[in-house]
Protein backbone atom coordinates (compact mmCIF):
# COMPACT_ATOMS: atom_id res chain seq x y z
CA UNK A 1 0.00 0.00 0.00
CA UNK A 2 1.37 3.44 -1.09
CA UNK A 3 0.12 6.59 1.70
CA UNK A 4 0.91 9.86 1.99
CA UNK A 5 1.35 11.02 5.44
CA UNK A 6 0.81 15.27 6.43
CA UNK A 7 2.25 16.31 9.69
CA UNK A 8 4.27 13.68 9.57
CA UNK A 9 6.92 15.27 11.83
CA UNK A 10 4.03 16.04 14.15
CA UNK A 11 2.81 14.31 17.26
CA UNK A 12 -0.03 11.73 16.46
CA UNK A 13 1.97 11.91 12.23
CA UNK A 14 4.91 10.19 13.58
CA UNK A 15 3.94 7.85 15.42
CA UNK A 16 1.00 6.78 12.83
CA UNK A 17 3.51 7.01 10.03
CA UNK A 18 5.78 4.69 12.36
CA UNK A 19 3.17 2.10 12.61
CA UNK A 20 1.93 2.12 8.58
CA UNK A 21 5.56 1.85 7.93
CA UNK A 22 6.17 -1.34 10.29
CA UNK A 23 2.75 -2.88 8.67
CA UNK A 24 4.78 -2.58 4.88
CA UNK A 25 3.16 0.53 3.50
CA UNK A 26 5.38 2.50 1.73
CA UNK A 27 4.96 5.75 3.11
CA UNK A 28 5.91 9.41 1.72
CA UNK A 29 5.88 11.72 5.09
CA UNK A 30 5.97 15.04 4.57
CA UNK A 31 5.50 17.85 7.10
CA UNK A 32 7.07 22.25 6.85
CA UNK A 33 8.98 21.68 10.79
CA UNK A 34 7.04 24.98 11.12
CA UNK A 35 7.81 26.72 14.68
CA UNK A 36 4.32 26.82 16.48
CA UNK A 37 6.52 24.72 18.72
CA UNK A 38 10.36 23.78 18.74
CA UNK A 39 11.09 22.55 14.88
CA UNK A 40 14.13 20.61 17.22
CA UNK A 41 11.46 18.01 18.62
CA UNK A 42 10.31 17.88 15.04
CA UNK A 43 13.42 16.75 14.19
CA UNK A 44 14.20 14.32 17.02
CA UNK A 45 10.48 12.36 15.68
CA UNK A 46 12.16 12.22 12.36
CA UNK A 47 15.23 10.30 13.65
CA UNK A 48 12.81 8.13 16.08
CA UNK A 49 9.86 7.66 13.76
CA UNK A 50 10.08 7.90 10.18
CA UNK A 51 13.38 6.07 9.40
CA UNK A 52 11.67 4.01 7.34
CA UNK A 53 9.90 6.36 5.30
CA UNK A 54 10.61 8.76 2.39
CA UNK A 55 10.73 12.25 4.44
CA UNK A 56 10.21 14.94 2.34
CA UNK A 57 9.93 18.80 3.78
CA UNK A 58 7.63 20.59 2.29
CA UNK A 59 4.55 23.13 3.09
CA UNK A 60 0.94 21.98 1.94
CA UNK A 61 -0.33 25.52 1.01
CA UNK A 62 2.04 25.26 -1.88
CA UNK A 63 0.23 24.15 -4.88
CA UNK A 64 3.18 23.34 -7.19
CA UNK A 65 5.22 21.30 -4.11
CA UNK A 66 2.45 19.36 -3.67
CA UNK A 67 1.42 18.82 -7.33
CA UNK A 68 4.90 17.36 -7.82
CA UNK A 69 4.38 15.02 -4.51
CA UNK A 70 1.26 13.73 -6.42
CA UNK A 71 2.75 13.17 -9.60
CA UNK A 72 3.34 9.64 -10.62
CA UNK A 73 2.72 8.89 -6.86
CA UNK A 74 -0.51 6.14 -7.32
CA UNK A 75 -1.21 6.95 -3.53
CA UNK A 76 -3.87 4.55 -2.40
CA UNK A 77 -4.64 6.60 0.55
CA UNK A 78 -3.72 9.65 1.64
CA UNK A 79 -3.92 10.72 5.26
CA UNK A 80 -3.98 14.41 5.94
CA UNK A 81 -2.81 15.28 9.65
CA UNK A 82 -1.03 18.56 8.70
CA UNK A 83 -2.67 21.81 10.19
CA UNK A 84 -1.96 24.73 12.52
CA UNK A 85 -3.39 22.91 15.98
CA UNK A 86 -4.04 24.61 19.49
CA UNK A 87 -7.02 27.15 19.86
CA UNK A 88 -5.05 29.84 21.59
CA UNK A 89 -3.83 32.18 18.67
CA UNK A 90 -4.27 35.47 18.60
CA UNK A 91 -6.09 37.09 15.65
CA UNK A 92 -2.75 38.76 14.02
CA UNK A 93 -1.87 34.92 13.77
CA UNK A 94 -5.03 33.58 12.18
CA UNK A 95 -3.41 33.57 9.12
CA UNK A 96 -1.56 30.18 10.15
CA UNK A 97 -4.92 28.47 10.60
CA UNK A 98 -6.02 29.83 6.62
CA UNK A 99 -2.90 28.99 5.30
CA UNK A 100 -2.31 25.39 6.41
CA UNK A 101 -5.89 24.39 7.52
CA UNK A 102 -7.98 26.15 4.44
CA UNK A 103 -5.36 26.45 1.84
CA UNK A 104 -3.11 23.48 2.22
CA UNK A 105 -6.47 21.14 3.20
CA UNK A 106 -8.13 21.86 0.05
CA UNK A 107 -4.61 21.54 -2.07
CA UNK A 108 -4.17 17.95 -0.27
CA UNK A 109 -8.23 17.07 -0.84
CA UNK A 110 -8.01 18.33 -4.27
CA UNK A 111 -4.73 16.60 -5.27
CA UNK A 112 -6.20 13.15 -3.87
CA UNK A 113 -9.52 13.45 -6.12
CA UNK A 114 -7.77 14.75 -9.12
CA UNK A 115 -4.83 11.88 -9.27
CA UNK A 116 -7.75 9.40 -8.58
CA UNK A 117 -7.34 8.49 -4.93
CA UNK A 118 -9.26 6.06 -3.71
CA UNK A 119 -9.20 6.77 0.43
CA UNK A 120 -9.01 10.08 2.11
CA UNK A 121 -8.56 10.53 5.85
CA UNK A 122 -7.63 13.34 7.37
CA UNK A 123 -7.73 15.24 10.96
CA UNK A 124 -10.69 16.76 11.99
CA UNK A 125 -11.18 17.76 16.02
CA UNK A 126 -13.48 17.57 19.14
CA UNK A 127 -13.31 21.33 18.63
CA UNK A 128 -16.51 21.60 16.04
CA UNK A 129 -18.75 20.49 18.78
CA UNK A 130 -18.20 24.09 20.36
CA UNK A 131 -19.68 24.46 23.83
CA UNK A 132 -22.10 21.70 23.03
CA UNK A 133 -24.35 20.98 25.86
CA UNK A 134 -25.48 17.54 24.13
CA UNK A 135 -22.60 15.21 25.68
CA UNK A 136 -21.56 12.77 25.23
CA UNK A 137 -20.47 14.44 22.03
CA UNK A 138 -22.10 12.27 18.94
CA UNK A 139 -21.35 12.24 15.35
CA UNK A 140 -25.22 12.56 14.75
CA UNK A 141 -25.61 16.09 15.99
CA UNK A 142 -26.30 17.88 13.41
CA UNK A 143 -26.41 21.53 14.86
CA UNK A 144 -22.75 21.93 15.23
CA UNK A 145 -21.31 25.58 16.31
CA UNK A 146 -17.27 25.76 16.97
CA UNK A 147 -15.91 28.79 19.54
CA UNK A 148 -12.64 29.20 18.06
CA UNK A 149 -11.50 29.79 14.49
CA UNK A 150 -9.46 26.89 14.88
CA UNK A 151 -12.73 25.07 15.21
CA UNK A 152 -14.48 26.51 12.25
CA UNK A 153 -11.47 25.44 10.05
CA UNK A 154 -12.10 21.79 11.54
CA UNK A 155 -15.79 22.07 10.85
CA UNK A 156 -14.87 23.46 7.08
CA UNK A 157 -12.69 20.07 6.43
CA UNK A 158 -15.68 18.13 7.01
CA UNK A 159 -18.09 19.62 4.76
CA UNK A 160 -15.19 20.74 2.44
CA UNK A 161 -14.38 16.85 2.10
CA UNK A 162 -18.08 15.69 1.58
CA UNK A 163 -18.63 18.10 -0.72
CA UNK A 164 -15.03 17.68 -2.83
CA UNK A 165 -15.72 13.66 -2.67
CA UNK A 166 -19.29 13.40 -3.90
CA UNK A 167 -19.82 11.39 -7.05
CA UNK A 168 -15.80 10.78 -7.23
CA UNK A 169 -13.95 7.84 -7.14
CA UNK A 170 -12.84 9.33 -3.35
CA UNK A 171 -14.03 8.09 0.19
CA UNK A 172 -13.17 10.63 2.67
CA UNK A 173 -13.30 9.72 6.72
CA UNK A 174 -12.45 13.21 9.09
CA UNK A 175 -10.86 12.44 12.41
CA UNK A 176 -12.49 14.11 15.35
CA UNK A 177 -9.90 13.81 18.15
CA UNK A 178 -10.26 14.02 21.75
CA UNK A 179 -7.14 15.42 23.16
CA UNK A 180 -4.55 13.38 22.27
CA UNK A 181 -1.15 12.99 25.04
CA UNK A 182 1.74 10.46 26.11
CA UNK A 183 5.33 10.91 25.00
CA UNK A 184 6.99 13.07 22.17
CA UNK A 185 3.77 14.54 23.10
CA UNK A 186 3.05 18.65 22.05
CA UNK A 187 4.82 20.93 24.32
CA UNK A 188 1.76 23.74 23.69
CA UNK A 189 -0.78 21.42 25.78
CA UNK A 190 -1.74 21.46 29.20
CA UNK A 191 -0.73 18.08 30.53
CA UNK A 192 2.64 18.67 28.68
CA UNK A 193 3.25 22.26 30.69
CA UNK A 194 2.23 20.47 33.58
CA UNK A 195 4.80 17.66 33.36
CA UNK A 196 7.28 20.19 32.35
CA UNK A 197 7.20 22.61 35.21
CA UNK A 198 6.88 19.63 37.91
CA UNK A 199 10.47 18.19 36.44
CA UNK A 200 12.06 21.50 36.32
CA UNK A 201 10.38 23.11 39.24
CA UNK A 202 9.09 25.92 37.53
CA UNK A 203 5.78 27.56 38.29
CA UNK A 204 2.29 26.91 35.82
CA UNK A 205 0.10 29.20 34.27
CA UNK A 206 -3.51 27.84 35.01
CA UNK A 207 -5.95 29.38 32.45
CA UNK A 208 -9.05 29.64 34.31
CA UNK A 209 -10.01 27.73 37.81
CA UNK A 210 -9.12 24.16 36.73
CA UNK A 211 -12.40 22.91 36.03
CA UNK A 212 -12.31 22.50 31.97
CA UNK A 213 -12.68 19.02 31.62
CA UNK A 214 -11.40 16.80 28.61
CA UNK A 215 -11.72 13.75 27.11
CA UNK A 216 -8.37 12.30 26.90
CA UNK A 217 -7.03 9.72 24.42
CA UNK A 218 -3.87 8.06 24.87
CA UNK A 219 -1.79 8.43 21.88
CA UNK A 220 -0.97 4.40 21.28
CA UNK A 221 -4.72 4.24 21.86
CA UNK A 222 -5.37 7.14 19.02
CA UNK A 223 -3.03 5.74 16.61
CA UNK A 224 -3.96 2.05 16.71
CA UNK A 225 -7.58 3.57 16.17
CA UNK A 226 -6.17 5.49 13.06
CA UNK A 227 -4.76 2.15 11.79
CA UNK A 228 -7.73 0.51 12.35
CA UNK A 229 -9.83 3.56 10.28
CA UNK A 230 -7.57 3.62 7.14
CA UNK A 231 -7.86 -0.03 7.03
CA UNK A 232 -11.52 -0.08 7.67
CA UNK A 233 -11.93 2.50 4.94
CA UNK A 234 -9.81 0.67 2.27
CA UNK A 235 -11.59 -2.41 2.60
CA UNK A 236 -15.21 -0.99 1.75
CA UNK A 237 -15.99 -0.78 -1.67
CA UNK A 238 -19.18 1.45 -0.37
CA UNK A 239 -19.36 5.39 -1.60
CA UNK A 240 -18.45 6.60 2.22
CA UNK A 241 -17.79 10.06 3.51
CA UNK A 242 -18.10 10.01 7.28
CA UNK A 243 -16.35 11.93 10.56
CA UNK A 244 -15.73 9.86 13.40
CA UNK A 245 -15.09 10.26 17.06
CA UNK A 246 -11.61 9.20 18.21
CA UNK A 247 -11.95 9.11 21.73
CA UNK A 248 -13.33 6.63 24.33
CA UNK A 249 -14.57 8.58 27.08
CA UNK A 250 -12.28 9.37 29.47
CA UNK A 251 -13.21 12.80 30.65
CA UNK A 252 -11.10 14.66 33.19
CA UNK A 253 -10.79 17.83 34.77
CA UNK A 254 -7.44 19.45 34.40
CA UNK A 255 -7.37 20.21 38.29
CA UNK A 256 -7.32 16.68 38.19
CA UNK A 257 -4.23 16.00 35.87
CA UNK A 258 -2.70 18.10 38.11
CA UNK A 259 -3.64 15.99 41.38
CA UNK A 260 -2.42 13.20 38.88
CA UNK A 261 0.83 14.35 37.88
CA UNK A 262 1.33 15.71 41.18
CA UNK A 263 1.01 11.89 43.08
CA UNK A 264 3.43 10.73 39.98
CA UNK A 265 6.16 13.38 40.45
CA UNK A 266 5.81 12.81 44.38
CA UNK A 267 5.93 17.06 44.18
CA UNK A 268 3.37 19.82 44.60
CA UNK A 269 3.03 22.39 41.33
CA UNK A 270 3.02 25.53 42.14
CA UNK A 271 0.24 27.52 40.09
CA UNK A 272 -0.38 30.68 39.00
CA UNK A 273 -4.31 31.40 38.10
CA UNK A 274 -4.85 33.46 34.90
CA UNK A 275 -7.94 34.49 33.56
CA UNK A 276 -10.12 31.55 31.31
CA UNK A 277 -9.07 31.60 27.29
CA UNK A 278 -12.32 32.37 25.59
CA UNK A 279 -12.00 29.99 22.58
CA UNK A 280 -11.10 26.85 25.35
CA UNK A 281 -14.57 25.03 25.48
CA UNK A 282 -15.94 24.09 28.58
CA UNK A 283 -16.01 20.44 28.35
CA UNK A 284 -15.30 17.53 25.92
CA UNK A 285 -16.60 14.28 25.84
CA UNK A 286 -16.80 11.54 22.80
CA UNK A 287 -19.25 8.99 22.17
CA UNK A 288 -16.78 6.45 21.06
CA UNK A 289 -19.94 3.86 20.12
CA UNK A 290 -19.41 4.65 15.64
CA UNK A 291 -15.41 3.92 16.49
CA UNK A 292 -16.14 0.84 18.37
CA UNK A 293 -18.67 -0.04 15.28
CA UNK A 294 -15.95 0.62 12.60
CA UNK A 295 -12.89 -0.79 14.72
CA UNK A 296 -14.39 -3.20 17.25
CA UNK A 297 -12.28 -1.16 19.92
CA UNK A 298 -12.36 2.01 21.57
CA UNK A 299 -9.34 3.96 23.34
CA UNK A 300 -8.98 2.68 26.76
CA UNK A 301 -6.04 3.35 28.46
CA UNK A 302 -6.39 4.97 31.60
CA UNK A 303 -5.32 8.50 31.90
CA UNK A 304 -3.23 7.75 35.42
CA UNK A 305 -1.15 4.75 33.35
CA UNK A 306 -0.95 7.04 30.00
CA UNK A 307 0.37 10.01 32.31
CA UNK A 308 3.01 7.49 34.05
CA UNK A 309 4.05 6.56 30.87
CA UNK A 310 4.60 10.41 29.48
CA UNK A 311 6.29 11.71 32.69
CA UNK A 312 8.76 8.97 32.53
CA UNK A 313 10.01 9.36 28.68
CA UNK A 314 9.80 13.28 29.87
CA UNK A 315 11.82 13.36 33.17
CA UNK A 316 13.98 9.98 31.97
CA UNK A 317 14.56 9.94 28.59
CA UNK A 318 14.86 14.17 27.87
CA UNK A 319 17.93 15.82 28.58
CA UNK A 320 16.14 19.28 30.85
CA UNK A 321 17.47 21.26 28.99
CA UNK A 322 16.15 20.29 25.62
CA UNK A 323 12.51 20.41 28.02
CA UNK A 324 13.58 24.28 28.60
CA UNK A 325 14.09 24.78 24.93
CA UNK A 326 10.67 22.67 23.68
CA UNK A 327 8.75 25.02 25.96
N1 LIG B 1 -3.27 16.38 19.61
C1 LIG B 1 -4.57 16.57 19.78
O1 LIG B 1 -5.07 16.47 20.91
C2 LIG B 1 -5.48 16.88 18.62
C3 LIG B 1 -6.85 17.03 18.90
C4 LIG B 1 -7.71 17.32 17.84
C5 LIG B 1 -7.23 17.43 16.55
N2 LIG B 1 -5.89 17.29 16.31
C6 LIG B 1 -5.45 17.42 14.93
O2 LIG B 1 -4.63 16.31 14.62
C7 LIG B 1 -3.60 16.69 13.71
C8 LIG B 1 -2.24 16.34 14.29
O3 LIG B 1 -2.12 17.01 15.55
P1 LIG B 1 -0.82 16.93 16.44
O4 LIG B 1 -1.26 17.02 17.86
O5 LIG B 1 0.03 15.81 16.00
O6 LIG B 1 -0.18 18.34 16.07
P2 LIG B 1 1.32 18.71 15.63
O7 LIG B 1 1.36 20.20 15.60
O8 LIG B 1 2.30 18.00 16.51
O9 LIG B 1 1.41 18.11 14.18
C9 LIG B 1 1.04 18.82 13.02
C10 LIG B 1 2.23 18.80 12.06
O10 LIG B 1 1.84 19.41 10.86
C11 LIG B 1 2.88 20.20 10.38
N3 LIG B 1 2.31 21.26 9.54
C12 LIG B 1 1.48 22.27 9.91
N4 LIG B 1 1.19 23.05 8.87
C13 LIG B 1 1.83 22.51 7.80
C14 LIG B 1 1.92 22.87 6.43
N5 LIG B 1 1.32 23.96 5.96
N6 LIG B 1 2.65 22.08 5.60
C15 LIG B 1 3.28 20.98 6.06
N7 LIG B 1 3.25 20.61 7.36
C16 LIG B 1 2.53 21.36 8.22
C17 LIG B 1 3.55 20.77 11.62
O11 LIG B 1 4.90 21.13 11.39
C18 LIG B 1 3.42 19.61 12.59
O12 LIG B 1 4.58 18.81 12.60
C19 LIG B 1 -3.80 18.18 13.46
O13 LIG B 1 -4.57 18.32 12.29
C20 LIG B 1 -4.59 18.64 14.67
O14 LIG B 1 -5.35 19.79 14.36
C21 LIG B 1 -5.01 17.02 17.32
Amino acid sequence: MKILVTGAAGFIGSYVAQLLANKGAEVTAIDNLNDYYSPSLKELRIENFLRETNFINIDIANREDVERIFKNSNFDVVLNLAAQAGVRLEPQDFHKYTDSNLVGFQNIISHSVANGVKNFIYASSSSVYGNSSKTPYSELDKELSPISYYGATKLSNEQSAHAITRNTNTKSRGLRLFTVYGPWGRPDMAYFRIAKSLILDQNFKLYGDGTLRRDFTYVDDASQSILLLIENLTETNDRISDVVNVGGGNVYAINQLIDVLNEISKKKLSVTRRPQVNTDVLQTSADGSYLEQLTGKIPSTKLEKGLLSTYKWMSEEVDPEKLRLWT
